[in-house]
């Protein structure tokens, strides 16, 4: 508190002077950290032109994406985007909600008698699903059946990866796509991998399609199912079909990663770069594109709507993006026994961070910021050759640009570094450097 010494006159101050003055300081200690910010980002993108060949492009990516958040193209369709809008407003007044709406949002969540007053409610109350429970504390069955699974897929191997990626049942063009890109097992170099979609079941008017699903796991035998509705809301109870899965059927794999059948995964990256297959395995490891500080929305017409009633706090504890979260294999086990006493939210990215924050375990923040994205970055092999999750592809987009990544593999950045090299010369001549 040196400076406050050295600049605060000794005199005696009046309240609204001592106020403004600490608002200077304030505003002067914000407005040059944010000018340092950007200085450190302009001197990575021009001072270092030997090694920005790999770092300027995710960089100047996230500035975009940060200045526009929904990133490139419309996002209006995306799932995550909103938290953004949703994220880091004032708290707003509990609204009035109808006896209806009230009982509408808590249909889903199977817990009963909970308590309603705030997180540590949340995660303290009673819950039904105790019955999943077995009597000496360990897992037991859960309430939906299975109608597909693969309870032999760990017998033989002990896996370094599983994904677990949540599909809906009539996505069969994303499996595919998935199947032949980042799911493809040739991306584990004869490392242990698993790959499993996550299904619950499609509108039941419709055989045909449980029948085709039923066709493709026996070709694949990639997809579990159980029976419960396929849907938004049920978002949670399928991940939580995914953790009970790996802590049942193969509690010793190193790592899981669950995201979703839109996204582009570099699953060579994540496994060579991010998990490295050459040291021990982590143990009570989460990581994701960290959400922190987020309002849960009261909006009624959202769909990332949070009635008060199930969630009375004015703030989630930190989660990660339910796009791509990465995690040691003993966190499914942890999470899933964590989850027994947690009323059910059907937002799943803050419901495991829930879970999380129960088990007092911090999600770890990736090593760099641009490894996990929770929006569509644009495409170049430069870009993608140094992320883990990019949002909203379509399967044919899938592939391509797989393919592209594939074959430019070895030099992603070439361009990138004569491009970069052309706009230096310009901005010094321009005389655009920042001091
Ligand atoms: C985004 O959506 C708006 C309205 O839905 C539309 O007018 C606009 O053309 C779209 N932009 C792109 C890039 O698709
Ligand atoms: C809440 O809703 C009830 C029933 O619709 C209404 O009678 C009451 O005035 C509302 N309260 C507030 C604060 O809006
Ligand atoms: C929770 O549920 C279990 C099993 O139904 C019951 O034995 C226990 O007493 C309940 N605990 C509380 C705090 O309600
Ligand atoms: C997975 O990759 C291997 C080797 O690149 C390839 O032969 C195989 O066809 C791929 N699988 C699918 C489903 O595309
Ligand atoms: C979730 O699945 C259960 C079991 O099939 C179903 O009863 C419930 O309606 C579904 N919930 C939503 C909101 O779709
Ligand atoms: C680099 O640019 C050339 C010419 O525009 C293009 O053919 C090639 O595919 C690009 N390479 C990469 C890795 O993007």
């Amino acid at each position: 508190m040196q400076w406050r010494r050295r600049h605060c006159c000794p005199i005696k101050m009046t309240w609204t002077i001592k106020r403004s003055v600490f608002r200077t300081h304030v505003t002067g200690l914000l407005s040059l950290a944010l000018l340092f910010t950007f200085f450190l980002f302009f001197s990575h993108q021009d001072w270092l032109p030997g090694r920005s060949g790999l770092r300027e492009n995710p960089l100047s990516n996230t500035l975009k994406a940060l200045r526009s958040p929904k990133g490139d193209g419309n996002q209006s369709s995306s799932l995550r985007s909103p938290w953004r809008d949703g994220g880091y407003v004032a708290p707003k007044p509990l609204l009035n909600l109808s006896t209806q709406q009230a009982e509408g949002a808590a249909g889903e969540t199977v817990g009963s008698r909970m308590g309603v007053m705030g997180l540590g409610d949340t995660m303290s109350t009673n819950n039904s699903l105790q019955k999943e429970m077995g009597v000496g504390g360990t897992l037991s069955a859960q309430p939906y059946r299975y109608i597909l699974n693969e309870p032999f897929k760990c017998r033989d191997t002990t896996p370094f990866l599983i994904l677990l990626i949540a599909a809906e049942p009539s996505q069969a063009d994303a499996r595919n796509a998935i199947r032949a890109t980042w799911g493809n097992e040739s991306v584990a170099m004869g490392l242990g991998f698993v790959r499993l979609f996550l299904l619950g079941v499609g509108k039941s008017s419709d055989t045909f399609l449980q029948s085709s699903i039923e066709e493709e796991s026996r070709i694949h035998h990639d997809i579990i199912q159980q029976d419960y509705q396929d849907t938004y809301y049920n978002l949670t109870i399928k991940t939580l079909m995914g953790m009970n899965w790996v802590a049942t059927h193969c509690p010793h794999a190193s790592y899981v990663m669950k995201t979703d059948s839109d996204m582009f995964v570099n699953t060579e990256y994540l496994i060579q770069k991010l998990l490295k297959p050459e040291l021990p395995p982590k143990h009570r490891f989460f990581t994701g594109y960290m959400m922190r500080g987020y309002a849960p929305n009261r909006n009624k017409d959202s769909k990332w709507y949070m009635a008060p009633e199930l969630y009375p706090s004015e703030r989630y504890p930190i989660f990660c993006s339910g796009t791509g979260y990465v995690f040691s294999g003993d966190m499914a086990e942890l999470i899933y026994q964590a989850s027994l006493g947690i009323r059910r939210l059907h937002l799943e990215d803050v419901y495991v961070g829930i879970c999380l924050a129960k088990l007092r375990i911090d999600p770890v923040p990736p090593p760099n910021e641009f490894l996990f994205n929770h929006w569509r970055v644009s495409y170049s092999s430069c870009k993608y050759s140094h992320l883990i999750t990019s949002h909203q592809f379509q399967p044919n987009e899938l592939v391509k640009y797989w393919n592209h990544l594939q074959s430019n593999k070895h030099n992603a950045c070439i361009n990138i570094t004569k491009e970069k090299n052309g706009r230096y010369r310009n901005r010094r001549f321009h005389g655009e450097r920042p001091p």
